[in-house]
């Protein structure tokens, strides 16, 4: 199985749904380490009680590329060879995009290319729409940028807060990353797979669940 790694900064509920769903033997992807940047992340105890390697540093006082140069050093340590980020709250230094550029996914809770960074409900609210969701997309040197593989959506009610809609972006998103980080993994990764297999990752949901 292709040995992954998932980044948290908090709750880790993202990373939860990843592990549970690598159980089922048909999983092409295990998680061999939770690692964060906040030693007091709640999803590293979630990750330990479940039998995971878990590796934390704080990145205060350190620079990106230090606090990114021990990260990368616990992935080696753990013989990682895809990267999940998962409520990831910390920018990537360029090196270490380089060094795990096309192993590397994110999730995100909009409907990129729309809103960006943080505060995605919020601005998805104020901007009257009617439906939000989330992404998995690969990281790339800029921000919530690289190539989008799946989304989902998630209809808006009148009445929805940040807080509500949130929160029911989450459940979706627990749903769309094992497929799709599944699919990442397995595939072949030719330069042309992105343009080639993005509508089949989105298309092969539904058969997956
Ligand atoms: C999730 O909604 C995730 O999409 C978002 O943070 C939440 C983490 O929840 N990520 C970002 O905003 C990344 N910029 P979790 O810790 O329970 O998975």
């Amino acid at each position: 199985k292709a040995r992954v790694a998932v980044l948290i900064s908090g709750t880790g509920s993202n990373m939860a749904a990843l592990l549970y769903a690598s159980r089922r033997e048909d999983c092409p992807y295990e998680i061999v380490l939770v690692a964060s940047n906040n030693p007091e992340a709640p999803g590293l105890n979630l990750a330990a009680a479940e039998g995971v390697a878990i590796w934390s540093h704080s990145h205060k006082g350190l620079t990106r590329l230090a606090f990114d140069e021990l990260l990368d050093e616990a992935l080696h340590d753990h013989d990682v060879e895809f990267v999940a980020l998962a409520g990831y709250m910390r920018l990537l230094s360029p090196d270490f995009v380089e060094s795990w550029g096309g192993r590397t996914l994110n999730i995100h809770p909009s409907l990129l290319p729309k809103y960006k960074g943080l505060h995605t409900h919020q601005a998805a609210l104020a901007a009257g729409d009617t439906v939000a969701g989330c992404s998995v997309h690969e990281v790339t040197a800029e921000l919530d940028a690289g190539p989008v593989l799946a989304q989902a959506e998630v209809a808006i009610l009148p009445g929805d807060t940040p807080e509500t809609l949130a929160a029911r972006v989450l459940i979706a998103e627990h749903q769309l990353y094992a497929p799709t980080l599944a699919a990442f993994v397995g595939r072949d990764r030719s330069p042309d797979y992105l343009v080639a297999k993005v509508r089949k990752v989105a298309i092969a949901m539904p058969d997956a669940e």
